[in-house]
């Protein structure tokens, strides 16, 4: 009786339709759905430094307490030193960090703290990672921005800043940080400076969501636009999942950071956020943060950052891979738009129909808005998914 009135909901966009290739019984079938990074046999192992971090842990004695409300501070100091780089240590006066429960966690505390005290629109670019949206309507008004220009199949700045400039101040406006979800395109450092400065001028709330750090460019340029903006002196929040580039998706570890203005409202937007905190989980999970602080500060980080390393170069030499098949099998189109695509994935130009037809004549899984994760193809499934593009797009 108490449940009867309860509609069906739809399912997610992306978890959904992982779901379907799971129960999908072809055995050629191609996964380029889900943003997990996948090495050449389509394995999402666990990072070799990883692991041996996790089995020193499991040797240490460890404390059965909870962790403080906003987690681990040797997670903050890590994350924080590989977020911010070299400015790490000028900047920890004015920057709170609140270990979450992955990216997803520190979004949605954000947004609760944002809506609470800082305003209740969020502007998200267009097209952005679905769940963006649904976060943000749980405490507010999400609205979006034109981002991606789909006839010049690149990032639109002009677009955008006319956008920003007639917004009104206090407007929190979501800036994916590196390696743009969906479409892999993302702002030129001067591109960044311009956006900052409508920020600054417009009193805009920037708020950033990194969860792909290392997979665009290299750890510390991946970085360079929010160190700029933080550098410039601007007020922001950061999102930051570990998911990706630690492998380690199951163990939900991310960060929110606050960058403030002064070390007083650094204490007070912590204590606020630390509300939220106590009021959605109490408090965050430890073993995730303790794997991620012993690869950071020991002696597995240069290993670790080989690993990254070596992630990014075979998305890279994939997606390359990928733009010579296509444009050798198939001349009249150009495919060279895809190549300075940052990040695991590329928004290939597809129509609704002809994703469509991938997934039942083909067998090749992705989101109906052309998005592939380059991470799932591999030497084996690489001409079958071009034949298919081929297909579908002639
Ligand atoms: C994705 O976009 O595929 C990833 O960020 C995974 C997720 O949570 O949706």
């Amino acid at each position: 009786m108490f449940y009867d009135e309860v509609p069906e909901g739809p399912p997610d966009p992306i978890f959904g339709l992982s779901d379907a290739f799971h129960a999908d019984v072809r055995p050629n079938k191609v996964n380029l759905v889900i943003g997990i990074y996948k090495n050449e046999d389509l394995q999402s192992e666990l990072l070799s430094t990883v692991r041996k971090a996790k089995e020193e842990i499991l040797k240490e004695d460890l404390l059965a307490d909870y962790l403080p409300i906003d987690g681990s501070k040797a997670l903050v100091g890590a994350l924080g030193g590989l977020a911010f780089g070299d400015l790490w240590e000028s900047l920890e006066e004015r920057v709170y960090g609140a270990q979450t429960v992955g990216g997803t966690g520190a979004l949605r505390i954000g947004a609760e703290f944002c809506s609470a005290f800082v305003g209740k629109t969020f502007h998200v670019p267009h097209p952005s990672w679905p769940n963006h949206r649904q976060i943000f309507e749980r405490v507010g008004v999400v609205e979006t921005y034109p981002y991606y220009d789909r006839s010049m199949r690149k990032f639109d700045l002009s677009a955008m800043l006319s956008y920003l400039k007639q917004l009104s101040p206090k407007s929190v406006v979501l800036l994916q940080g590196t390696c743009h979800n969906p479409t892999g395109c993302d702002p030129t450092p001067e591109e960044w400076k311009q956006i900052a400065k409508t920020m600054r001028e417009r009193e805009l709330m920037p708020f950033f969501d990194v969860a792909y750090q290392g997979f665009g460019t290299g750890l510390d340029r991946d970085m360079a636009q929010i160190r700029y903006f933080a550098q410039e002196g601007l007020e922001f929040l950061v999102a930051y999942s570990c998911s990706k580039n630690f492998s380690l998706y199951c163990q939900r570890v991310g960060m929110l950071f606050a960058v403030t203005s002064n070390r007083a409202l650094k204490s007070r937007v912590g204590s606020q956020m630390k509300r939220v905190i106590r009021a959605n989980y109490s408090n965050p999970p430890a073993h995730g943060a303790r794997i991620v602080a012993k690869v950071l500060g020991g002696p597995l980080r240069k290993s670790w950052v080989q690993e990254v390393d070596a992630m990014r170069e075979r998305i890279v030499s994939m997606r390359k891979k990928l733009v010579e098949k296509l444009s050798s099998r198939c001349k009249e189109k150009r495919f060279d738009y895809l190549l300075p695509h940052q990040g695991m994935f590329s928004f290939v130009d597809l129509e609704k129909e002809q994703v469509a037809r991938l997934i039942e004549e083909y067998a090749i899984y992705l989101p109906d808005n052309g998005r592939i994760n380059v991470a799932g193809l591999n030497s084996k499934n690489i001409d079958d998914v071009v034949e298919a593009l081929v297909n579908v797009m002639s």
